[in-house]
Parts: structure tokens; sequence; C-alpha cells
């Protein structure tokens, strides 16, 4: 205490009164005397005393009554009753109520002193008590506040498992009332499926730094906890981290447990990203798988395509074998349409892009489907100035006839189709999930009357190799080519639909600002010529059939089996070589490096690029840096045949 003590003397006696104050005085003390109760009072009223002597016989109030006020105005004060003889009783009544100490008259000036600082060093112990005890309260409020407010949930088990405390954040994330789990057993809000692992953590009791720390468990959500309904998910993925408690350190041997305390993290977000990553990990891998077999296969089916094509030339149609031979051929256009899903759920690029005007596209498309499914009755609403798109016309209808079939598919006894198409403005919210930029979309909108399917269902339906079809009806291929192409376009596919009630896929592809062109369209002749052709192709397969077919279509023909030899070739047939036919893929140097090469050569050089699988538009690439044209494997006669006329009669290029 910096300032000195103040005592207070009230004592009816001035002899006594003044030889206390002198000698309390010297002691260096603030000393204050009153001679009647009701001066007493007065000067509390003032001022704040650390000690009274109370005489208790004083004239004008019971001295025990000026105690009790003195308690009541400044219980900070302590009080030491001085008394004579006559009152020891009274004294130790006073001492009950809660005087400090008495002295009995007459005292020595030692005892004295001794009493006054014991009286005062208590008085200074009592308020450093009400200090601490201050400073622990607003400390533990602060801890409750901190617990109650962490967005983790923490808590508290007995010995035997049962709740006796839970922060509020239960509520929140399980939906349970804090107060309605104290005393429940832990394996109440436990997955069945993860409670031998909940009850082997509990059971190992772990101390101190050996804590239970990163343990994933599930815990189940009240019944119609808000958070839940919406997504039909009754379970949080949560990470544990628990610690035993025991009543003396953990390294004493006969220590005794006393429970678990412990923190739980929600971390159901996390869980949800690492499984979309999984997911889109899977998908590329699986894709990776898809193209290479997509690959190889297309090269077989230009094979048999090829030595068909051949046949079919040197026979008419009364030939014995001419219905076989078509036949050959209509089944390899099955599987080039396989090889083609395969690469559109591959997303090895789209090759022929051009503008593109949706409105004829889907027109087209669902003309020709609805000529084969007559139950089905399609309508449609097309947007009248609909912007171009740039896209690869052949796989777009791909996507629209794999909706279409899948529609048809989810109304068996038949039912409405109904196409739209509009103009959209997307702002950022809306693409951002997408990683696409915001600005003008078109948008087609396929919306059936059939089935519909449930979250679940919806949930995968863009996974390859998902189908709820039965066995040799569907590959489940469909919806993850679409959705592979679609993403290939820089655009969005998305699916809405409700049990019973039909189902709508959306797609946006970005709007251009070119002008969609007209297919000049040659179906069906066949196209002759006599200039040169250098083929180049690793397969000895294509080499062999694409010289035959280029032969029988008049073309003297050259071949390499690789970019460098076609070089060498080029080099030595310079101005001889009319066009070459280039295929993307090769070993070593690949169809791009040696277009890049031939072109320093001769940069008027005619290439029709052909290839059957694409890494990441690879090819449009090529096409961009002038390539004349190119040609999708399997290709027939007639497409070879048209393509090759389209470039070498095109002066202009
Ligand atoms: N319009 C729809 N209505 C109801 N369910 C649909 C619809 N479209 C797709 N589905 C569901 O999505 C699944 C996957 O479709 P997807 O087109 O990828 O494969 P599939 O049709 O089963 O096989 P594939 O298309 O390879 O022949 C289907 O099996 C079906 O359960
Ligand atoms: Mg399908």
């Amino acid at each position: 205490m910096s300032f000195p003590a103040k005592i207070l003397i009230v004592d009816d006696e001035p002899r006594i009164r003044d030889s206390l104050k002198l000698l309390l005085d010297e002691q260096g003390y603030d000393v204050y005397t009153v001679s009647s109760g009701q001066e007493a009072k007065d000067i509390l009223s003032v001022y704040q005393f650390d000690l009274a002597l109370l005489d208790m016989v004083i004239p004008d109030m019971n001295g025990h009554q000026l105690m009790e006020h003195i308690y009541e105005t400044s219980p900070g004060t302590m009080v030491v009753i001085i008394t004579g003889h006559a009152s020891l009783d009274s004294a130790i009544g006073a001492l009950r109520r809660g005087a400090y100490d008495y002295l009995r008259k007459p005292f020595e000036f030692e005892e004295l002193l001794k009493t006054v600082q014991n009286a005062l060093d208590q008085k200074k112990l009592k308020s450093e008590k009400e200090i601490i005890n201050g400073k622990l309260e607003l400390s533990e409020e602060r801890y409750r506040y901190l617990v109650q407010n962490s967005p983790d949930i923490i808590y508290t088990l007995d010995e035997n498992g049962n709740f006796t405390f839970v922060s509020q954040a239960v509520k929140r994330l399980l939906g349970y009332d804090a107060d309605q789990l104290i005393g429940k057993h832990y394996s109440t809000i436990i997955h069945d499926e993860d409670m031998e692992r909940a009850q082997w953590i509990f059971n190992e009791r772990r101390t101190g730094d050996r804590a239970a720390a990163g343990v994933q468990l599930r815990l189940k959500a009240a019944e119609g906890h808000e958070a839940f309904r919406a997504c039909d998910v009754r379970h949080l993925a949560i990470e544990l981290k628990a610690t035993g408690m025991y009543d003396k350190p953990v390294l004493e041997p006969d220590k005794v447990y006393l429970g678990t305390h412990g923190v739980v993290r929600d971390i159901s977000d996390r869980k949800r990203l690492e499984a979309q990553l999984q997911q889109a990990q899977k998908m590329e891998a699986v894709g990776t798988l898809a193209g290479g077999i997509a690959h190889d296969f297309n090269n077989l089916l230009m094979g048999i395509q090829g030595y068909t094509s051949l046949m079919l030339l040197k026979i008419d149609s009364k030939h014995p074998h001419y219905d076989k031979l078509k036949s050959i051929e209509q089944y390899i256009e099955s599987g080039a349409e396989l090889t083609k899903q395969l690469l559109g759920f591959a997303r090895g690029g789209k090759y022929d892009v051009k503008p593109v005007d949706l409105n004829e596209l889907v027109e087209k498309t669902a003309t020709m489907f609805g000529r084969t499914k007559k139950e089905v009755i399609i309508s449609t609403k097309f947007e009248q100035d609909l912007w171009a798109v740039e896209a690869d016309q052949g796989q777009i209808e791909q996507v629209l006839l794999n909706l279409f079939v899948n529609a048809w598919q989810a109304m068996p006894g038949g039912g409405d189709l109904a196409l739209e198409t509009k103009n959209v403005t997307l702002n950022a919210a809306a693409v951002s999930p997408y990683g696409l930029p915001p600005g003008s979309y078109v948008k087609v909108t396929v919306r059936d009357s059939g089935l519909g399917m449930d979250e679940n269902t919806q949930r995968r339906i863009f996974e390859p190799f998902f189908t709820t079809k039965e066995m040799g009806r569907g590959t489940g291929l469909g919806l993850a080519s679409a959705y592979g192409i679609i993403k290939n376009h820089n655009g969005i596919i998305e699916v809405e639909s409700k049990i019973g009630e039909g189902t709508t896929f959306t797609i946006y592809l970005p709007a251009s600002q070119k002008m969609v062109q007209k297919d000049a369209g040659q179906e069906g002749i066949i196209l002759r010529g006599p200039e040169t052709v250098l083929l180049v192709d690793d397969e000895d397969m294509i080499i062999e059939v694409g010289a035959e077919i280029l032969e029988a279509l008049g073309y003297k023909v050259l071949t390499a089996r690789s970019g460098p030899e076609a070089i060498e070739i080029f080099k030595a047939n310079k101005g001889q070589v009319d066009i070459v036919v280039l295929d993307m893929i090769m070993p070593g140097m690949g169809g791009g490096d040696a277009y890049d090469q031939l072109r320093e050569i001769d940069p008027d050089v005619k290439v029709l690029l052909s290839t059957g699988y694409s890494l990441r538009g690879e090819a449009s690439e090529i096409l961009k840096r002038g390539c004349n044209g190119f040609i999708q494997k399997p290709f027939n006669i007639k497409m070879l045949s048209q393509k090759l006329r389209e470039i070498l009669d095109n002066h202009t290029g």
C-alpha cells in the first residue's frame, strides 16, 4: 500500500482516544478520532477506512449496531473491538459477527500495534484474494466465450464416456441442444459404421502430447437437422482430437482416470473437395485410357473400312457379296460411333471448329432423330436471331443425339421432348464455378417428360460408364462424352430432374461474333483426280489401304512412314507433290512438326491432316497455322475423295 493506512478510532473517553491517536500517528498511520456513534457514521460517509478501533460502550449507540453499519457501508474495513472487563462476552459476540480481533483494556502499546498490524495485513490479503477471484472470474468468462464461440465442438466426457460438457457449436453442426447431450453416452452421436473405432479411441485414454489427433469419424446429425435436410445427408465428417484427463500428472503410477476432453472439427467441405478431386483424377485417367483405346481401334476400323471400300469399288449391287460388304460398312459405322463417344469423353480436342447456327443444328438433329422415334412428340422454341457459336458441328450433334436418345429411353410409352434455344448473358457469379469468363452464351434446353431421376443418380450421370440401364442397353458413355465435348467447347452442361417429373438438360456455349458459313455439301459422289499425293502415316495398314484407295481414285501415290521420311521424299520430289495427307499422331516427329517443316520447304504446300485422336485441340492448332483441311479417321473413300478435291480445286488458298 503506498498510502498510509487510514484508521478510525471510536471512543467516548478523550484520554484513551488521544493517546491512541498519538501512538498510531507516530507509526505513520493516518488516524481520525470520533467520540460517538453518530460522529462515526458521519465520517464513515466521507472516508473509506482500512481499520476501525471500536469501543463497544459508547453513549448514543450499541457497539454492535455501529459494527453492522460499518459492514454495510464499507465492507472492506477491518474492525477491532476495544473493550473493558465487563463486556468480554459482547467482545466475543462481536468476533462472531465478523470483527477481526479485540483488545482488552488496559492493553500494552506493543499489543495494540501488533493487533493493528495484523488486522491491516489481513485486510491486504483479503483484498488481494478478491482481486485474484475477480481476475479468475474474468478469465473464466473469457474462456467460456472462446469455447462457446469456437466453430469447433469442444466437449468433455466423464470416465464412463458420458458428456459432461458440450459447446454450443453442436447445435449448428449437428442440430442437438448442448444441454440435451449432457449425461448421454458419446455413442449416441457416432455413425454406426464408425462405432468400433470411436470405442477404440475412447478406451485408449491417450494423454498429453500423445493425444489422439487427426482421427476422422462420422457423426450422426439430429433428425431433421436444417443444414442437412436440403441435401439428404445425415452424417457429418469430422476430425477429432481427444486427450485423457487424470487426477494427477500422467507420469505418476497411481493416477486415476477422470474422463476425456476433446475438439471436433467439421471437415465435410474438405472431404467433399477430396472426393471431387479424386473424381476428377479418375475421369482424367479413364479419359486417357479411353483415348488410347479409341486411337488404336480407329486405325483398325480405318483398315477394314479401306478394304471394304476398295472391294465395293470393284463390284456392283448385284454381286453376291455386295450386301455383306455393305453390312460390314454398317458395323464399321457403329464401331466408329463408339470411338466417337470415347473420344468425346476423352476430350481429345475439337477438330472442325466453325461458326455454327445452333437453331439449324438442333432442328436438323431433332428431325433426323424424330424420323425413327414417332412416339416422341418434339416441340421447338427457337430464338430468332440466335448468336452463332464456334463449335465442332459433328461433336455438338453427338451431344444432342445423346440427350435425345436418353430422353426417349426415359419415356418408355412416349412423351414430350421440348427443345429451346436462347441468347443469354451470364454474369461472373454464374460462370465462376466453371472457371469460364462471364459474357454472351447461347443456351440450349432439352426437356423431357420422362421418368426423371433421384439426386444420387443425378450426381453420377456424367461419370463414364455410369448407367442405370440393363446389361447391353447402355454403356454409360453418352453423358460422359457430352460432358467432355461441352467442356472442351468452354461451355456448361447442367441437369435438373425430379422423379416422375421429367428431366431438363441445359447447355451453354460461348457466343461468337463470326458469321455462319453454309456448307457446300456434295453428298454421295466419289471424286477422282490425277494429281500426286504423298501419304504419311506410321501405321502400315493405313499406308497399304490408303495407297490402294488413292490409286483407285486415279492419283499417283508416294508414301512415307514417318515425319522425317516424309520431309525427305517431299524434298526429293520437289514440285511433284500436289498434296500431302498427313497423320497427326506419329512417334518421333508428329504431324505438327512435319507440317511446319514442309511449309519451310514449300510455303504453298497443300496438306490434309488426318487423325483419329488428338490431345487437347492439337489438330485445331495445326489448322490455325494454315493447314488446308482435316479428315477424321476412319474415313471412307467418298469422304477422302471429296476432301482431296476440295483442297486441290481451291486455287485461292
Ligand atoms: N433424360 C433422362 N431421364 C432420366 N434419366 C436419365 C436421362 N438421361 C440420363 N439419365 C440417366 O443417366 C444415366 C447415364 O446416361 P448416359 O447417357 O451417360 O448412359 P446410358 O444412356 O446409360 O448409356 P449410353 O448412353 O452409353 O448408351 C442413364 O443410365 C440414366 O440413368
Ligand atoms: Mg445415353
